[in-house]
């Protein structure tokens, strides 16, 4: 009867949005999958010629600008040299997770998040020796990211 078709025509479109929401989930499901894939993927600073060679480069009398790469599970250089009574401009970037750059005891403190530079600038007065802490959670082994800054 014309009562019966509606009833089933009924049933077919609730079975249909039943597939269309499981399937619409499995497929959501993959995409963030692939999503995670993407942000766990390298930063490309291969292509940052700036990041090449992480190093501290004179670009003063008293100036100086450092390369820093934090990447699982240590940062690059290490330690960090710079010179007493200089200014020293820190460029610092990731290539696979996000970091933090800390110079324990200062105020020098940043994220750092892949494919990005995080910039500051600081002034060292006296020849002494600094701890670099990572502090953000970045894996199994963050709690040993550390490194050294030397002033020297
Ligand atoms: Cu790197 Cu925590």
């Amino acid at each position: 009867t014309y009562e019966k078709a509606w009833l089933a025509a009924a049933l077919v479109l609730i079975v249909g949005f039943i597939v269309t929401i499981t399937y619409g989930s499995v497929g959501l499901g993959i995409s963030m999958i692939d999503d995670s894939e993407e942000v766990m993927s390298p930063g490309d600073i291969s292509e940052d010629d700036r990041f090449g060679e992480p190093r501290v480069e004179q670009v003063g009398e008293n100036e100086y600008e450092a390369y820093v790469v934090a990447r699982t599970f240590i940062f690059q250089p290490d330690p960090i040299e710079v010179p007493a009574n200089s200014e020293v401009t820190f460029y610092v970037t990731s290539p696979d997770v996000i970091h933090g750059f800390s110079v324990v005891g200062t105020n020098t403190n940043t994220m750092v998040i892949p494919g990005e530079v995080s910039t500051m600038t600081v002034e060292f007065d006296e020849a002494r020796e600094y701890g670099v802490i990572c502090h953000e959670y970045c894996g199994s082994q963050h709690h040993t990211m550390e490194g050294k800054l030397n002033v020297v």
